[in-house]
Parts: structure tokens; C-alpha cells; sequence
């Protein structure tokens, strides 16, 4: 077993559900612009910050696109997104996300979150959660989304753990890729055929056994 100090979660998708709000409203944009858009291609944008997932979608228009009117699309699809979100509760916290934390706080480790997201604060709000981590990355500050490491070592930086001591855990291909070029262990929260650079895959938090990695 490893001796970790701390654990670092992703959010959208690991913690909850909300990588489907995000889905819902990228797959609205994508087809008002012509653009074809299905959960394979999704998988590319989990992890990936909003500017990043409209650069991917529109580079399959024939159209270009000026700045602005590329703002105006990603305020469009953040507006769609944030009255997906809107309703939220404790109920949409994922099977085995509130057993996970209580099992990280019980062991007496750090708790952070890496989320790459600028609504992760209101979504832990409406969870609920937000007083049960140590740190929350501001998405607004990190310059590099995923699968850039500087999200997962700014985390690590601020609980005061070496990356070597950390565990991340994520649902995205990105995702996973920031945590292994930040020099952490990376633990995948989906199927093993997708993730494949992380060092182990658990379906859903439910499976989430700290002693086991
Ligand atoms: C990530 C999601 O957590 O946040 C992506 O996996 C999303 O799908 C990204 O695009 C940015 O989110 P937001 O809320 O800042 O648009
Ligand atoms: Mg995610």
C-alpha cells in the first residue's frame, strides 16, 4: 500500500453527474452550428476546460469564427449549463462520493479538489460538500486545463503534499494524463478500455477502497 497524504478528486463526473449537463448543453451548441456531436466525442472534451471543448467542436465546422463570436457560444452553452445545475442537490451526489470523503477525512489525509471547472463552487454548494475539503482549486486561476499537470500540483501544493504522496482520482482521459505528468497515483473512476494510463480503474466511487492502491 502506498503511503498517501493526500487525495485530490475531480468533480464533473466523479463526484456527480454533472459531465451529462455538460454533454447535454455542449451536444445543443454543437448541432446548432451543424456540428455532429455523440458521447464518443464527448470523451474528448471531459476534463477540458470551456474555451478548449468549443475550439474542439467548432474545428468541425467549415465556418471560422471570430472571438467574439466564439465568447458569445461558450456564454451560451454556460448559461444552459448553469440552469441544468440549477435544481441540484445532495441527491445527485454519486453512489459511494459521501462514504469516499469520510473515508479519506477517517484516515486522517488531505482532501482537495481539482476541478478545471468555474461552476465547481456552485456545484459543491448545492451538494453540500463544500466544507469537506481541505482545498478547492479556482478554476479561474489555473492557465492550463487538463491534461496539463498544474491543476493537480497547485492542489497538491496547497495541502502542503508532495505529489508522490498524492492519489487522484478521475473520470477523463485528460483528466487521468494531468495526474500522471503531475507524478501522482492515478486512480480512473470509469471503464479500464478508456482510461488507460491510469495505474487502477474502479467503475464508480462506490468501489473506492483506500487501503487497496
Ligand atoms: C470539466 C468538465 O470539469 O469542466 C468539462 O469535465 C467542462 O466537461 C469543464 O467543459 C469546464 O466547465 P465550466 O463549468 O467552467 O464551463
Ligand atoms: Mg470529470
Amino acid at each position: 500500500m502506498n503511503q498517501f497524504k493526500a487525495v485530490i478528486f475531480d468533480l464533473d463526473g466523479v463526484i456527480t453527474d454533472t459531465a451529462h449537463y455538460h454533454y447535454l448543453a455542449w451536444k445543443a451548441l454543437a448541432e446548432s452550428e451543424g456540428v455532429h456531436f455523440d458521447h464518443a466525442f464527448n470523451e474528448n472534451l471531459k476534463g477540458v476546460d470551456r474555451m478548449g471543448s468549443l475550439n474542439l467542436i467548432l474545428a468541425g465546422s467549415p465556418k471560422t469564427y471570430s472571438m467574439e463570436q466564439k465568447l458569445a457560444l461558450a456564454d451560451r452553452k454556460n448559461r444552459q449549463y448553469v440552469e441544468l445545475i440549477a435544481t441540484m442537490s445532495e441527491a445527485d451526489l454519486l453512489p459511494g462520493a459521501i462514504d469516499a470523503l469520510a473515508a479519506v477525512r477517517a484516515a486522517g489525509l488531505k482532501i482537495g479538489l481539482a476541478s478545471v471547472s468555474k461552476n465547481a463552487f456552485t456545484v459543491l454548494e448545492r451538494l453540500g460538500i463544500r466544507d469537506r475539503f481541505d482545498y478547492v482549486v479556482d478554476a479561474a486561476l489555473i492557465a492550463n486545463s487538463k491534461p496539463h499537470p498544474e491543476i493537480f500540483l497547485n492542489a497538491a501544493a496547497a495541502l502542503g503534499v508532495a505529489p508522490a504522496h498524492c492519489l487522484g482520482v478521475e473520470d477523463a482521459v485528460a483528466g487521468v494524463a494531468s495526474i500522471k505528468s503531475a507524478g501522482m497515483f492515478a486512480l480512473g473512476v470509469g471503464s479500464p478500455e478508456v482510461l488507460t494510463q491510469a495505474d487502477r480503474v474502479i467503475p464508480s466511487l462506490a468501489q473506492f477502497r483506500l487501503g487497496d492502491y
